[in-house]
């Protein structure tokens, strides 16, 4: 199977806190030099384009589809996603880094357990897989309470069903490390800045494989390092 080089995902289940630590990740590298850092393009499935509006309306409970239907939906949003132009392989070769809000595991463990583990795994078959693959591992009782407040919930947001979302990454995750992607599991019950800080040591080591002089960005991570342990 392939891997896409300097494409990095983030999975869980639902309420593991992946959008938020995104969100942070992307706010370090916008406020690091450019010369000391990729341009990190940040993107998340399903997309925002036409299939992932459908896949959203229908993940909310606004229109019905038969969980097949949704399986392929998310693998066309996918392909779309790859290899549209601007997509994550034309930026993940011009040497930008790519971090993607779930990808193919998701597929796998939602639709594994909605329609069957054959045909998601068939439909995603081809689909190349990021270099790096960050797990954000989550009690599920935990993430409910997270996601109470949320105002719209969407199908899969049961706790019996996280539960078994959260069984099937563990049982899936071993599958991608043996096919070439370095996993990490974070533990996304810990606090905020200190996930944060993981993940930043995780993706700091990867730009450094990118050839990036790791003094800028390893001199901006000690700073903030230390201003956060004097907090
Ligand atoms: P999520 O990242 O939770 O979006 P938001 O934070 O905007 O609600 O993703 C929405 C849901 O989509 C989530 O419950 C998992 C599901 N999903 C699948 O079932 N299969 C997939 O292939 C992908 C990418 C997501």
């Amino acid at each position: 199977m392939d891997i896409i080089h300097n494409f990095v995902v983030f999975e869980g289940a639902d309420g593991s806190g992946t959008t938020t630590q995104l969100e942070l990740l992307e706010g370090f590298f916008h406020g690091a030099l450019d010369s000391e850092v990729p341009r990190l393009y940040r993107t998340a499935e399903p997309t925002t384009s036409p299939i992932g509006n459908l896949i959203r309306q229908s993940l909310r409970g606004e229109i019905h589809m038969g969980a097949k239907t949704l399986a392929y939906l998310f693998a066309a949003d996918r392909n779309e996603h790859l290899f549209t132009p601007n997509g994550i392989i034309e930026r993940c070769s011009r040497g930008e880094l790519v971090v993607c809000d779930r990808y193919i595991l998701s597929s796998l463990v939602y639709q594994g357990l909605t329609c069957g583990e054959e045909l998601p795994a068939t439909l995603n078959a081809a689909f190349p897989l990021p270099e790096l693959l960050l797990y954000f591992d989550i009690d599920s009782d935990i993430a409910a309470k997270r996601m109470e407040k949320r105002p719209v919930k969407d199908i899969y947001e049961v706790l019996e069903f996280q539960i078994k979302v959260r069984e099937r990454y563990q049982a899936l995750l071993p599958r991608l490390a043996s096919a070439g992607v370095r996993v990490e599991r974070i533990d996304a019950s810990a606090s905020e800045t200190e996930i944060e800080v993981t993940v930043l040591r995780l993706v700091v080591d990867l730009t450094r494989k990118m050839g990036y002089p790791d003094i800028g960005l390893q001199s901006c991570l000690g700073t903030y390092l230390s201003r956060w342990e004097k907090n």
